[in-house]
């Protein structure tokens, strides 16, 4: 019966059909696993319809430079190759059911769970960020500045550096590091092994090192990542 209506209704209602029962493409995806059937269709609407009548069908890949319309059966929808060509769509299933922590997508010890965000996030994962990241995939450095002041340890490393991002980038890379002072007149990045709550900041610094600032990882993140 219900298949009896969308062939009624026709393709102008393919594209309903298609936001109602599907998520949004994930774009640069292909989907692996058993494929039902391989065909072109002129538009993903069209590709949409036949996985609805396809029994089975639990997604399809869809390349839109050709029409190229894969109907797939996979179940674990995170066996996923990156594919600049393709697009994967994704049958919803009862409730909003997006692509989920995808070859892990969060950075820089960044940990994945399912949680769906909204109907019209195609992320249907959260990545929780270590201190010191943020952004959606934790790809984003966070820190904070006080600037005279100074921890004065010098003790995890030392390197010559551009501007404070530099200096707190290489503190992230750099084992033991937790905070730095950044003289700014020499480009000089300083490495300590505490932070400013640990071992109490010296607020005079620039008489000796003019231009210095205490650079943190800031653990809190805006809310909107
Ligand atoms: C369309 O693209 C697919 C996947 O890249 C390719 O295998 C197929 O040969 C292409 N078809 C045409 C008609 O170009
Ligand atoms: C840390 O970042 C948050 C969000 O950007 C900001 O509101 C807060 O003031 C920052 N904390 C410090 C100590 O700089």
């Amino acid at each position: 019966m219900l298949s009896l209506c969308f062939l009624l209704v026709g393709s102008a209602s393919a594209f309903r059909v298609q936001q109602e029962a599907f998520t949004l493409p994930t774009l640069g995806f292909r989907l692996l696993g058993t494929q039902l059937k391989s065909q072109y269709t002129r538009s993903t609407a069209v590709c949409a319809q036949d996985c609805m009548r396809m029994s089975g069908c639990t997604a399809y890949n869809y390349k839109r430079d050709n029409g190229t319309c894969q109907l797939m059966a996979a179940e674990d929808l995170n066996q996923v190759e990156p594919d600049p060509e393709f697009q994967i769509v994704i049958k919803k299933r009862g409730r909003y059911f997006g692509l989920k922590c995808i070859e892990n997508p969060c950075m820089n010890e960044g940990t994945c769970s399912n949680d769906p965000t909204s109907v019209h996030n195609i992320r249907g994962y959260k990545c929780h960020c270590p201190c010191g990241r943020c952004g959606s995939n934790c790809n984003k450095l966070h820190f904070g500045l006080v600037e005279n002041a100074c921890i004065y340890m010098f003790n995890a490393g030392y390197q010559k550096v551009e501007n404070p991002r530099d200096c707190m980038s290489f503190c992230w890379h750099t084992q033991g590091c937790r905070s730095a002072d950044y003289i700014n007149s020499a480009g000089a990045c300083w490495l300590n092994s505490v932070t400013g709550d640990e071992e109490p900041l010296t607020m005079d610094c620039d008489k000796w090192y003019p231009g210095v600032a205490y650079l943190f990882f800031n653990c809190t993140c805006d809310v909107d990542n």
